[in-house]
């Protein structure tokens, strides 16, 4: 794909470093050249293709956003509950700002809390019907340390095999024994755990409330019983289900009316539902405070700026106070599958709630299509290898709740358009380069 150019200036800036690196410097560039993501960009840019990652918007991602001047329909913000901007949340960040700046200035443990930190993890904790919460900084890092710090060589984890790179980055970081199950196979998942289960001293089971990539749900009752059968600690990723599951948006155990103890741990990351940025960890007071003073993406890191708190801690009030957001989201969501698959698209394992993909198959088909959306002022993000398997490449659509039917309709039929166009400009450009190849 072509460079846009904000990656032309970056790459014209550090060039006279790279001619001069020194042989540890040139192997990790030539690393970097077998990057997927940016060999699949290279290869894009050779067929004619524009590069879709990394373009600067002019304003805050809505239902729709700018970009050049340009207004798109836009498909790629985890704002699901329509909260970003919302002046209530901007004040909140403002009177925060004012009063403690824009830094925590340290790590909590040794530089202190400020009240939105409290306030947050208490509202939290609230809200998951449970004794305690830890607020990280990022989301990615709470995954990431949490597991890493939590489990070690003599224990085991069990995961989804489309768990979310952060959950399996901490997996690997554990020194656990790691057993990755078929997505969502439960008989998967109980055939390893009575194979493997006893020769641990601890184990987990990792999975998502909503899978970011196929946008479905999980048997959560049965990974309960599972849970306690074979004597493990139960952690939920809420990335994508805080404020999209359930009649009140309290999550994947609103929508299976579980109760909130069943499971250790609660997670989610802050950059979605709640419009801020980081992640925690609900669960039990002894869990909070042995993370709290050992896990190391939270010891030893800076904590949440007060502002992001206080941000957070507000879009969860307004959650709780506006149900109907979490009502239009569900709704909408549904409209767009069934109008979806009505246009013969196909939505792979979509449930219906915030994330549906329509399945592409070809990574560079995918690409082509987005570019050709874009052309018609849709913004919306493909999916390819690695993030996929091979010939699993998809568009991911993130809804929002203030998406409407009519930008919903228009952008369907735009994309039942131009989705076989996609897949004969891939096909000829194959066949004319066959001998290339
Ligand atoms: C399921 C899941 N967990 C964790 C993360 C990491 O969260 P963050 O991007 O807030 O760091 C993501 C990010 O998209 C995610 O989808």
């Amino acid at each position: 794909m072509k460079k846009n150019p904000s990656e032309q200036a970056a790459t014209s800036a550090t060039a006279p470093e790279h001619a001069s690196a020194g042989q540890g410097a040139q192997s990790i560039l030539r690393m970097r050249s077998k990057l997927s993501f940016e060999r699949l960009v290279e290869m894009g840019a050779k067929m004619g293709m524009e590069n879709p990652l990394f373009l600067c918007h002019d304003g805050a991602a809505k239902a729709t956003t700018h970009i050049d001047g340009k207004e798109y329909i836009n498909f790629s913000t985890y704002d699901y509950l329509d909260l970003n901007t919302h002046p209530e949340i901007t004040a909140a960040v403002n009177e925060a700002a004012l009063r403690y700046g824009t830094s925590a200035g340290a790590s909590r443990l040794v530089g202190g809390e400020r009240p939105p930190h409290r306030i947050l993890e208490r509202a939290i904790a609230d809200f998951y019907e449970v004794e305690d919460a830890i607020a990280y900084v990022s989301g990615h890092a709470t995954n990431v340390s949490t597991l890493g710090f939590l489990f070690g060589t003599r224990d085991a984890i069990f995961y989804d095999g489309l768990a979310h790179n952060s959950l399996m980055q901490g997996a690997r970081l554990s020194g656990a024994e790691r057993y990755s199950y078929t997505h969502n196979d439960c008989d998967a998942l109980e055939k390893m755990l009575r194979e493997h289960r006893a020769q641990h001293r601890r184990a987990v089971i990792v999975t998502e409330g909503l899978f970011s990539m196929d946008g479905n749900i999980p048997d959560l009752p049965r990974l309960i019983r599972l849970k306690k059968e074979f004597d493990c600690m139960l952690m939920v990723d809420e990335a994508h289900s805080l404020g999209v599951l359930g009649a009140t948006g309290r999550g994947v155990r609103e929508y299976f009316g579980v109760n909130p103890d069943d499971v250790d741990m609660w997670m989610s990351t802050l950059s979605k539902t709640l419009c801020g940025c980081g992640g925690f960890i609900a669960g039990r007071h002894e869990l909070v405070e042995f993370l709290k003073y050992g896990s190391p993406g939270f010891v030893f890191s800076v904590g949440m700026p007060p502002i992001v708190a206080a941000a957070c801690a507000k879009a969860l009030e307004l959650l709780q106070r506006e149900p109907e957001r979490v009502h239009r989201i569900q709704r909408i969501s549904q409209f767009f599958l069934q109008y979806a698959q009505g246009k013969g698209l196909d939505t792979g394992a979509a449930q219906g709630y915030a994330i549906v993909p329509v399945m592409v198959g070809d990574s560079m088909v995918a690409g082509f299509l987005a570019n050709a959306l874009f052309r018609r002022g849709i913004y919306v993000m493909p999916i390819t290898f690695p993030a996929v398997k091979e010939g699993q490449a998809r568009l991911r659509f993130f809804l929002s709740a203030s998406h409407t039917e009519d930008l919903i309709r228009r952008t369907l039929d735009a994309v039942a358009e131009e989705l076989p166009r996609a897949q004969e400009t891939v096909d000829n450009y194959r066949r004319e380069h066959q001998d290339m190849e």
